[in-house]
């Protein structure tokens, strides 16, 4: 599309200034509920209870239901927003020394500090920090840091200021990975019913493909460190076809369909699998690192 390049300038501009403000929701409400939705599936029954026992009255004894709590949270109190994200050069890769830490350099401040922080929190009961919270932090950023435009290029805010057309609507990038694609297979496929659509992707699991995602292969990073270097890989071919001013339609919703089926099933797997760990002792080896 020929936009005369001041236009061009002026739009992006304006979409920066409010890119990780209310905007970036990181996974749409959608999106964490079916993450939490999923892992509440996985747990064991002591897990489920500590779950519950943990969560505020409003959740309704259901750990979905608050799992976009943290992105509330945000709007209120601006601290916790680099915690969503772990954004990169553009080389496709995550790395926790280079990559981990806020606008400002602070240390950890990012998505895989944030799960690291509040995974520890849990497993301490003598930690000062607020266990409810950490609870639903946890949840919400291990559904983060699979989303592959949480871990996108800095110089884009990670698709933030990627102006797109999704059909006939007007968005960016980001927001087509936080809920555009969900929404259009909720419409198409999925009758607008999120219990189907979650049913559709659980059936799809093998016990594999679960086994695997659970495994945390190195001693020495944490499970979240992978989570992150997957997604970053995945924003890469994200990228193509989208670039600045195009319109999305039918050929990138069915690219990236099936990557975001996958990384919902993986994050509700792995969630299950760290709150298992956390309040069951499921001291399995291959969840030893988290
Ligand atoms: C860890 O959690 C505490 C309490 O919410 C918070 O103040 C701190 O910024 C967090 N740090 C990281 C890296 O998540
Ligand atoms: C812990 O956090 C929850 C949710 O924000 C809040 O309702 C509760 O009052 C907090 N508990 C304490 C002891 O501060
Ligand atoms: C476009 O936006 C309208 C109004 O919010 C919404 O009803 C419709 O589903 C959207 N279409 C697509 C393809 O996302
Ligand atoms: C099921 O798995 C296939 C192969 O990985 C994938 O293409 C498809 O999108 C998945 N469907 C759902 C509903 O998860
Ligand atoms: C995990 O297993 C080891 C050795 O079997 C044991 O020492 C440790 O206390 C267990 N941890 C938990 C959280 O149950």
């Amino acid at each position: 599309m020929a936009l005369p390049l001041v236009l061009h300038v002026l739009l992006v501009a304006a979409a920066a200034a409010v890119a990780r403000a209310p905007v970036a929701q990181a996974w749409g409400v959608e999106g964490h509920y079916m993450v939490c939705k999923i892992a509440e599936s996985y747990l064991t029954s002591e897990a489920s209870a500590a779950v519950k026992g943990l969560l505020p009255e409003s959740a309704g004894g259901d750990l979905a239901a608050v799992c976009s709590w943290p992105d509330t949270e945000r709007r209120q109190n601006p601290w916790s927003t680099p915690l969503h994200f772990a954004d990169n050069p553009g080389d496709c890769k995550f790395s926790y020394a280079r990559d981990c830490h806020g606008t400002k350099g602070e240390k950890d401040m990012c998505v895989v500090g944030g799960i690291n922080n509040y995974t520890a929190a849990l497993m301490d009961s003598s930690s000062p920090y607020n266990r409810t919270e950490s609870l639903m932090f946890l949840a919400h950023f291990v559904g983060d840091v699979h989303q592959p435009m949480h871990c996108g290029r800095t110089a884009d805010l990670g698709g933030n200021t990627v102006l797109v057309t999704w059909y006939t609507n007007r968005t960016n990038l980001h927001k087509v990975w936080d809920d555009k694609v969900i929404g259009t297979a909720m419409n198409r496929l999925y009758r607008d019913d999120l219990s189907t659509m979650i049913g559709a992707i659980k059936r799809n699991l093998t016990v594999a493909e679960k086994n695997e995602w659970e495994a945390c292969p190195s001693p020495t990073t944490s499970c979240a460190d992978k989570f992150a270097e997957e997604s970053a890989e995945l924003a890469c071919p994200a990228y193509v076809g989208a670039e600045q001013f195009s319109n999305l339609e039918d050929e990138y919703f069915f690219k990236a369909l099936p990557v975001v089926q996958i990384r919902i099933a993986q994050a509700g797997v792995r969630l299950a699998a760290i709150l298992n760990r956390i309040f069951s002792g499921n001291n399995n080896s291959r969840l030893q690192t988290i």
